[in-house]
């Protein structure tokens, strides 16, 4: 009986903890159901803090949709700050780079309210002219080529227009940091079955280090957990078997993100080296989450009820993110020599990855696709 109350009081603790991890996979389903590129991924967690950072901005009423979308309700503003607060110094302790900013057309007055929420929970705040959009877009890129990196990927052609009302952009850079040592390693065979075809097989340069690893192995997933330096902060690897894709792996993400790992066993392990940048509209995956209206909710309280515009034209949701793989330092090929009856782990098919703590899903993505593979970082 006691153990029985202990167990639910640690699952109400459990529950108490995810803060916005239930709204992040649900996230990453819906992109991979709608990114059709071969290799995706995503930082869910800046959405989040994205979209929290405009629901407690809000003085006054608060915009319950959003919160409902957020799976925040209930919770406690200071609990809510103070989680974004702590994960996004958990981030910075890793080196990851980060910028989180929303702008708004500048004749709205950003209150002084919404100025210290920005502070509290790392997003912030500007106002820009939207009467010439190209402008804008220039400025934007501007400063986030100064904050993450230039690329020419931000912004499609339609995305900014003079009737513009608001733009939140987020970016997320990660370089893998290990605690164990990596070294490259020569090229090896990457695999990817194609259906009615031959499987497609190429070379991809990959590092390798030897050390101890969770990991787990179903009839589904074969997967394992590299821990980074500095932080309890990871990479979940998810490698699907044969009659698996890596779109039904993230269909049932949840899952694979609470199974029991194996404890820690000595592995030699091998990893594709790799640098992925890809830019993402959210505007379409947010409206499918049932979040709407956002501005027209800041702006004008009564304006929920009656709808002057069509918001998904007004406001715009993008972000980029960078994932390199890279060893610690790059030395020169090193002697792999399989001994005794220690276990491998080969990263030599499609697969799934997020970069994860407890609580949190910085990055999340798929690659079913050799091309990245071969951009060395
Ligand atoms: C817009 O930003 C500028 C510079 O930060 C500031 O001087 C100005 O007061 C702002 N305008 C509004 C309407 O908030
Ligand atoms: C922001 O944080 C400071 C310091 O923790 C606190 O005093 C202030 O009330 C917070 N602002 C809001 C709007 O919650
Ligand atoms: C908009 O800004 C761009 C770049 O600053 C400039 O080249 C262009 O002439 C401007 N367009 C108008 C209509 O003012
Ligand atoms: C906005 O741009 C359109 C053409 O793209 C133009 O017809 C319209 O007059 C512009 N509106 C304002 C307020 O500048
Ligand atoms: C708003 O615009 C989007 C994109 O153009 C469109 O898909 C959607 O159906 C429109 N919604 C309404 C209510 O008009």
């Amino acid at each position: 009986m006691a153990k029985r109350a202990l167990l639910c009081f640690s699952l109400l603790l459990l529950a108490e903890e995810l803060v916005t991890f239930r709204f992040e996979v649900e996230l990453i389903k819906q992109l991979s159901l709608k990114d059709k590129s071969p290799n995706c991924l995503v930082s869910p967690f800046q959405v989040a803090q994205s979209l929290s950072f405009l629901y407690l901005g809000k003085d006054g009423r608060k915009d319950y949709t959003l919160a409902k979308a957020l799976q925040i309700v209930g919770r406690g503003h200071d609990k809510i700050m103070s989680y974004f607060r702590e994960t996004q110094q958990k981030a910075l302790a890793q080196n990851f780079v980060i910028a989180n900013r929303v702008f708004f057309k500048s004749d709205f007055k950003i209150p002084s309210y919404m100025k210290s929420i920005s502070e509290n929970i790392s997003v912030e705040v500007e106002n820009i002219s939207f009467d010439n959009a190209t402008k804008a877009g220039a400025e934007i890129k501007k400063w986030f080529s100064k904050v993450v990196a230039k690329s020419s990927k931000l912004f499609g052609k339609d995305h900014l227009n003079n009737i513009t009302q608001m733009v939140a952009v987020q970016g997320l850079s990660v370089t893998t940091t290990w605690k164990y040592r990596f070294i490259s390693q020569s090229k090896r065979t990457f695999l990817i079955e194609r259906p009615e075809m031959k499987p497609l097989q190429q070379k991809v340069a990959m590092m390798y280090t030897l050390a101890k690893f969770e990991s787990f192995n179903n009839e589904e997933v074969h997967g394992i957990f590299i821990p980074f330096s500095n932080t309890d902060i990871g990479l979940l690897i998810l490698i699907p078997k044969q009659h698996i894709t890596t779109l039904n792996v993230i269909q049932q993400l949840e899952k694979y993100l609470l199974l029991k790992m194996r404890k820690a066993q000595e592995t030699h392990f091998f990893l594709p080296m790799f640098n992925i940048q890809e830019s993402m509209d959210l505007n379409g995956i947010l409206e499918t989450m049932g979040i709407k209206k956002i501005f027209s909710s800041l702006n004008n309280p009564s304006s929920l009820n009656n709808n002057p515009t069509n918001e998904s034209k007004t406001t715009h949701f993008e972000q980029l993110s960078i994932f390199s793989v890279k060893p610690n330092r790059l030395l020169l090929e090193s002697e792999y020599a399989s001994e005794g009856d220690q276990k491998t782990f080969e990263v030599n098919r499609p697969f799934v990855f997020v970069i994860k703590d407890q609580r949190t899903i910085y990055m999340a993505g798929r690659v079913d696709s050799i091309d990245d593979l071969n951009k060395r970082p």
